[in-house]
């Protein structure tokens, strides 16, 4: 081929290849395939193979390449590569604003408040020196002022660009740049120095895929992500790290001699100006007004980083106007424009106050320990699993110790270790229940069995038809508290009895299988709702033996009328009825002997009387039927076929605040039957009864 035809083609798929990656590396997405991507770098090697003096620093034949080195060259930094100051706290993160106001009001300067907040990867810096658009050096931090060339490392990475994609002047005018400030960029991109700055850092996909194929080979295995690239990138044979397949992501753009600021006023429009060159950015980044907004970001990220496709290990927060980077100036090793906010330690210390021994569906008993609350990985711990009686052992534990807990990204928190030289001898060994602490019975290990099992088969049944029955429609109602869940939270420990359903709390949720911050909060702002409940649902809910739904409103009345005010408490209920005698009981309506003489027991058992206390201690109020003169007062309704307007359980609603009372099935006593749309067999036998029969629409009016 002719030298010059070869130039022009070379020329050309160079910038195609180039193209290619960017959309790949950059945007994610898969403009060619991997096949034909390859036989387009065949082509463009070929043809430097044959011309190679035409082969360029900015060729993608020239990412891996070269010899390994002796030893690397030491780079002298244009401009120091500072640290960043940490905070641990919003407190930490309000006194650095304050600061900062006060630095700028005694140079007479007007504060900022917008922050552009940004996730902080965890991996290793790197600087890289763009001369004429090319790149042409990268290196380490160093000790800030000198660092260490690696830019053979760095040139394997894909998602950097050898040469400086050049935006349109229309692409940078959307940025907010005006024409002296694009025509300054655009110089520096053609004929001077760019050198970009950011993170490299190898993603959890990479390390475990990786690992994977190390593992098969018999090769030692590498420790986390970040020395995945740290390691990878101090190799001085740059095959190593072409095989690590790292990503690097930019974070700060210097243009040339210009402070930072001068030529784009902006940090948010300086990351989409990175984009623009052919970097990688981070795209959660955000614009924050205020700090209330900062430390909602940092929030939600500490929850969310284990969604990330990387390790982040906090957020920078930088003021958007970078013109405060210079005029903030530095203070000891870092700069005043910018935090590092950090997430909480994912280990902590705390004390083991207590061990509790749950039982699960199989009558296995699981000891939880009961933590003096600590916050650890973001969010406040209160209890964790041990699992069983091995691993209270294994870890030798003692109620009383100091323990290490850890809670690393979403995962449940566990206890990691106790701290055995910090004892007082005070501290107590921990057994195993003889019996089971939900029902009493016998308990027992067999054989190689880990857990020790309660032998009543009822046992779990029992309790979870309880709750499940306490939260179902026509009971408390709550929504998002199905069968499938109450199990769940069972199991986790969390609920044992009716009452600790309205003691759980969202940190209680987050965390457990399926329990994305999302439907903790409304699991928990369902209860909510539910903390004042009308009588008769709550005295349906509690599933004493004989009492249905009918008896309950009947009941409801009664002793709404002892207490004669719109709402109680829960022990202020149970004193009224325990005031009542059998007599009293088996004198109502619909109550015969033998469902009183369940009502007497229920109200003068232990267990109701702790139940209560409970139930007391965690705010439940109860609505009180209206009293006897509601518009409804002693009619009888039942329903049949489905209502338009409102649901069959509000319709029940309405009918008992009005004072009525519903009813299951027809009888000539009835009232009414209110008829909605695909009507039962309700119907003919009011019909044949002479019941008296009205419409949605009657039924409407009737309880407005
Ligand atoms: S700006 C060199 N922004 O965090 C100082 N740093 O703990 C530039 N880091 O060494 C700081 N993500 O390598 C900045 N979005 C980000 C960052 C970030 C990660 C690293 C950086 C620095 C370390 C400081």
């Amino acid at each position: 081929m002719d030298k010059k035809i070869a130039k022009n083609r070379i020329e050309k798929l160079k910038q195609e290849i180039d193209y290619h990656r960017r959309q790949y590396h950059v945007y994610d997405r898969e403009s060619i395939s991997a096949a034909a991507l390859d036989s387009l770098k065949m082509e463009l090697f070929r043809l430097e193979n044959e011309f190679p003096e035409l082969i360029t620093a900015d060729s993608p034949t020239q990412r891996v390449g070269g010899e390994a080195l002796a030893k690397f060259q030491k780079v002298v930094h244009t401009r120091p590569m500072i640290s960043l100051y940490d905070a641990f706290s919003e407190e930490d993160m309000r006194d650095w604003e304050k600061r900062n106001i006060n630095y700028l009001a005694d140079r007479g300067e007007v504060p900022a408040s917008l922050y552009y907040c940004e996730l902080k990867l965890d991996g290793l810096a790197a600087n890289l020196r763009y001369e004429n658009g090319v790149f042409v050096q990268g290196a380490t931090r160093g000790d800030g002022k000198v660092g260490e060339d690696i830019t053979l490392n760095l040139r394997t990475i894909e998602s950097l660009p050898l040469r400086l994609f050049e935006p349109t002047e229309k692409e940078l005018a959307a940025l907010g740049l005006k024409g002296e400030e694009i025509k300054k960029l655009l110089s520096l991109l053609k004929g001077g120095v760019i050198e970009v700055r950011g993170e490299t850092i190898m993603s959890k996909q990479t390390l475990a895929d990786l690992n994977k194929q190390y593992a098969l080979e018999g090769r030692p295995l590498l420790a986390n992500t970040r020395n995945g690239a740290a390691g990878s990138l101090r190799q001085l044979d740059p095959k190593v790290a072409a095989e690590r397949r790292l990503e690097f992501y930019a974070y700060d753009l210097i243009l040339g001699d210009y402070e930072r600021g001068e030529v784009v006023g902006s940090r948010a429009a300086a990351d989409k100006l990175v984009e623009l060159l052919g970097f990688k950015r981070v795209t959660d980044n955000k614009l924050c007004r205020g700090l209330a907004e900062v430390f909602a970001f940092q929030r939600h990220w500490e929850e969310k980083r284990d969604k990330l496709p990387f390790f982040i290990d906090g957020v920078v927060v930088k003021y958007d106007d970078l013109s405060l980077w210079p005029r903030l100036g530095t203070v000891g090793k870092a700069p005043r424009y910018m935090m590092a906010y950090k997430f909480s330690a994912e280990q902590a210390t705390t004390k083991l106050i207590d061990v509790v021994w749950q039982v699960g569906r199989t009558g296995t008993l699981t000891p939880t320990a009961i933590l003096e609350p600590i916050k650890v990985g973001g969010v406040t711990v209160g209890r964790s699993t041990l699992h069983n009686l091995d691993e209270i052992e294994r870890l030798g534990l003692r109620l009383g110790d100091t323990v290490i807990i850890e809670r690393a990204g979403d995962v449940i928190p566990k206890v990691v270790a106790a701290l055995p030289n910090l004892r007082t001898g005070r501290e107590k060994i921990i057994h195993a229940p003889l019996h089971c602490p939900r029902c009493g019975a016998e308990v027992s290990r067999a054989g190689e069995d880990v857990a020790y099992r309660c032998l009543n088969k009822n046992c779990y049944a029992v309790a979870l038809r309880r709750l499940g029955h306490f939260a179902s429609k026509g009971a408390l109602d709550i929504e998002g508290l199905g069968p499938k869940i109450v199990e769940q939270l069972v199991d986790e420990g969390l609920l044992e009895d009716a009452a600790d359903i309205f003691s759980l709390r969202r940190e209680d949720l987050i965390g457990l299988e399926g329990f994305a911050e999302k439907k903790a909060d409304k699991l928990v702002a369902a209860i909510k709702l539910r903390q004042a409940v009308p009588l008769s649902r709550f005295l349906f809910a509690l599933g004493i033996l004989h009492i249905g739904e009918e008896s309950a409103q009947t009941i409801a009345a009664y002793l709404s009328e002892s207490i004669s005010a719109a709402v109680c408490r829960p022990q202020e209920l149970l004193q009224t009825a325990k005031n009542h005698s059998l007599d009293d009981w088996s004198a109502l309506a619909d109550v015969g002997p033998v469902v009183a003489a369940s009502l007497l027991a229920f109200w003068h058992s232990a267990d109701t009387a702790e139940l209560f206390a409970k139930f007391e201690k965690s705010g439940l109020k109860l609505l009180l039927s209206l009293p006897a003169g509601g518009n409804l007062s002693g009619k009888t309704f039942v329903l049949t076929g489905s209502l338009s307007s409102l649901t069959r359980q509000e319709a029940k609603d309405k009918i008992k605040a009005k004072g009525g009372k519903t009813k299951e099935s027809v009888s000539r006593s009835l009232d009414y039957l209110v008829v909605g749309e695909e009507p039962g067999s309700k119907l003919k036998e009011a019909e044949k009864l002479g019941v008296k029969i009205i419409s949605e629409e009657e039924f409407l009016k009737l309880i407005q």
